[in-house]
């Protein structure tokens, strides 16, 4: 073990900093404590960073912005509108006499906007014919990896308000 210790009559910064090539190959018990301290402090830094960032974490919020009147459309019928913001394409079905659902109208491949295919009862994209689910969005064909973003919709009176966005890259 004497080769890991230089003689004490060494100065601290030769240890630190070897001016010999061939001395870079020995790791000494100090730069390795050194080397085993930093690392733990990084981990526990980025650790308490998580933890801090899960506790104070909340969750996006919504605007509650009315889409359409519930007797506005036809079954079958469809509205485009933007939401949460004026730059969120989205599309608004209505499936059947009572039910309604909402998508974001930008195909998750590579964001052409979706239309509905009434025949098919599905949300297609007319750029690499990329079809989903007009159910829950998700994807029955093509190349997008990833379902449609979902508006949450609510009925107050005879209005359908968009309150939220569900789903990945909501
Ligand atoms: S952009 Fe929609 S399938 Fe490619």
């Amino acid at each position: 073990m004497n080769w890991l210790r230089k003689p004490s009559s060494t100065p601290l910064w030769r240890d630190e900093f070897s001016v010999f090539t061939a001395d870079e190959r020995y790791v000494n018990r100090r730069q390795f404590t050194k080397f085993l301290t930093l690392t733990s402090f990084g981990m526990l830094a980025g650790n308490l960073w998580i933890l801090a960032r899960s506790l104070f974490h909340r969750a996006p919020s919504f605007p509650r912005t009315p889409v359409a009147a519930t007797d506005e459309l036809a079954v079958g019928g469809v509205k485009l509108f933007a939401y949460p913001t004026a730059d969120d394409p989205c599309i608004l079905v209505r499936t059947a006499s009572d039910s309604f659902v909402a998508y974001s109208q930008k195909c998750t491949h590579l964001s052409c906007a979706v239309y509905y295919a009434k025949e098919q009862n599905r949300l297609e994209c007319p750029c690499h014919q990329g079809f989903f689910a007009i159910a829950d969005g998700s994807v029955l064909q093509g190349p997008p990896q990833r379902a449609l973003p979902r508006v949450s919709l609510e009925r107050k009176g005879g209005q359908l308000l968009a309150v939220g966005m569900e789903g990945e890259g909501a």
